[in-house]
């Protein structure tokens, strides 16, 4: 792998999103372009409404766009099936929603497991990293636990396990913080950049300021265009560049694993 500096682990251009036809359509985004090194933590924030979301979707392979180009590690993933999407963003992508999105009546412990069994990651070894995902977000002692038993900031962090699991390259968050008391918030926040210091790229979407603070660079959306930018992907990132080449040994998932919380094929609805 390259050095970050060459080789944005995303690269959006011109990107566009239209949904819907005629009188009801809605122009989400209106030409974003972007750059994302490796390692970089990027705040995402903006009104309601402002494409955000819609933004993060494309990132995340959930979604494509109707115009321009969005490059993953230099794959032109506008050209894949979907099939070839999910694929990529299993192996690549970490999902964490405002929601949390945990099966109910489904042990903490399960909840992590899950992705890998549809993966068929072999039973000892998805124990294995179910159980170590739990304990480094501290919740090792809690794996038999229900989701309507903890907190809404422990079952933030089931989730982030659930995520990290797979040991995807690249974190994204919409909204983590949005549902949780400073308490929480701080501990999701400490377990982003504990992420980002192992070399993962983290991004985060939120309307809280001292979320946003947090992170190397902010990126402001307006009207479904990019209408700030703090940092470049040369210069700005936390710990990015000491830590690509450790990015850069983050062995991706095996094939197939399904995106935390999302049916496998789920990619391209309501275009
Ligand atoms: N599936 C959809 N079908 C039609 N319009 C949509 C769809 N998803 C989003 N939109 C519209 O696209 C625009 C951008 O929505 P998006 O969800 O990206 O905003 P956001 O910045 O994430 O907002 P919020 O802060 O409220 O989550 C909005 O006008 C929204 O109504
Ligand atoms: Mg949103």
């Amino acid at each position: 792998m390259t050095m970050s500096t060459e080789h944005p682990v995303i690269a959006v251009r011109d990107i566009t999103k239209i949904y819907g036809e005629g009188d009801t359509q809605v122009r989400a985004l209106r030409g974003i372009n972007l750059d994302i090194a490796v390692g970089e933590y990027v705040a995402i924030m903006g009104a309601s409404g402002s494409g955000k979301s819609t933004l993060m979707h494309i990132i995340g392979c959930l979604d494509v766009p109707t115009g321009g180009r969005y490059l993953l590690d230099g794959l032109d993933v506008s050209k894949l099936d979907d099939f070839a999407l999910s694929v990529v963003r299993n192996r690549k992508i970490g999902f964490v929603f405002q929601s949390f999105n945990l099966i109910p009546r489904t042990s903490a412990f399960s909840n992590v497991e899950l992705p890998m069994v549809y993966a068929n990651v072999p039973k000892a070894e998805r124990q294995e990293r179910a159980l170590a995902a739990l304990e480094k977000v501290g919740l090792g002692n809690r794996g038999d636990a229900f989701p309507n038993q903890l907190s809404g900031g422990q079952q933030q962090r089931v989730a982030i396990a659930r995520a990290i699991a797979t040991n995807p390259a690249m974190i994204l968050a919409d909204e983590p913080t949005g549902a949780l008391d400073s308490t929480s918030t701080g501990e999701v926040l400490e377990l982003f950049e504990g992420l980002n210091h192992e070399g993962r790229t983290v991004i985060v979407i939120t309307h809280e300021p001292d979320v946003a603070e947090r992170a190397g660079r902010l990126i402001r959306l307006r009207d479904g265009l990019v209408v700030e930018d703090t940092g470049h992907p040369s210069g700005a990132s936390v710990g990015a560049v000491a830590a690509a080449a450790a990015a850069a040994h983050i062995a991706p998932a095996g094939p197939g694993l399904s995106a935390a919380g999302l049916p496998r094929s789920s990619g391209r609805d309501g275009q």
